[in-house]
């Protein structure tokens, strides 16, 4: 399959389609453990619905270092979302500074954004994104072909390597229809891990799980946090969250448990 553009990959808005599909990658950016990979620093977004302003994020200051694995709660509404997507630069703050990988995204243009979050930054969505027209190998294999990364040979092993660690390395030909959910889930990490993120982000990606897949879900995050990614997820689900070595609590907008 040609595919001319990460938007065709999947039917969401385009700007998130982007960020799910062109996970291009030239690989880590390695450093020691104490490395911080993500700094926001006072970040202030304003929603504008009418002529009606809405503070959904009110002065947010977070840190996460290298190879840390960081769960976002908190109720709905708090801001966990949106905190997330200005972490991958799919929307950007009103005011305040972030900084992921050394890189300040404010100051980068929407392109510079894209090709940046291709190369560094995973996304898992709740509702998978999988092209169902392609086997759980070949939607692992998109980011790759994006980013033109190695030989068609290459690009089959690291796929091939993703799923193992996802534990599909025995349903790599199955299409997403031939999956349960948690499968589907696990393909969309395994895809999201494609081109070796600095970064693993997941917006509640066990909201569409019953509890028990929910819970192997969390095994394989571990497992991709294991490989050195930072990982940070949003989840509702105390149990959930306390799987990562580390929650950090929103309400209305602001941080009100660090986790450190
Ligand atoms: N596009 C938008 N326009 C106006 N308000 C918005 C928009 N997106 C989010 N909000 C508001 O900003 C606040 C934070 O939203 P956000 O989606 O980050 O919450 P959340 O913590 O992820 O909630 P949930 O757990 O329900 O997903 C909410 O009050 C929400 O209504
Ligand atoms: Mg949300």
């Amino acid at each position: 399959m040609v595919v001319r553009d990460a938007r065709e990959v999947s039917g969401m808005q385009p700007d998130i389609d982007a960020a799910a599909a062109a996970t291009a990658a030239t690989g880590r950016d390695g450093g020691a453990d104490t490395e911080v990979v993500i700094a926001l620093r006072g970040v202030e977004r304003v929603y504008r619905s009418g002529h009606l302003d809405y503070l959904a994020l009110r002065g947010v200051d977070l840190t996460v270092d290298a190879g840390e694995m960081v769960a976002i709660a908190g109720p709905s509404g708090s801001g966990k979302s949106t905190v997330l997507n200005i972490m991958t630069g799919i929307d950007r703050p009103t005011s305040g500074s972030v900084t992921v990988g050394g890189r300040e995204l404010d100051s980068m243009s929407e392109d510079e954004l894209a090709v940046w979050r291709g190369e560094h930054v995973g996304i898992v969505f709740q509702f998978f994104q999988l092209l169902p027209t392609l086997t759980a190998l070949e939607n692992t294999m998109l980011p790759l072909d994006f980013a033109r990364r190695g030989s068609v040979e290459e690009r089959l092993t690291t796929a091939n390597e993703r799923l193992e660690l996802v534990g599909l390395g025995d349903r790599v030909d199955r299409f997403p229809s031939e999956l349960s959910g948690g499968e589907q889930q696990r393909v969309a990490i395994a895809r999201a891990m494609a081109c070796d993120p600095l970064l693993l982000v997941a917006d509640e990606p066990t909201g569409n799980l019953d509890s028990e897949t929910a819970s192997a879900m969390l095994d394989v995050l571990q497992s991709v946090n294991r490989t050195g990614t930072t990982v940070v997820y949003v989840t509702h689900d105390v149990t959930l969250g306390a799987r990562a070595g580390r929650v950090v609590t929103l309400r209305d907008g602001v941080v009100v448990d660090d986790g450190r």
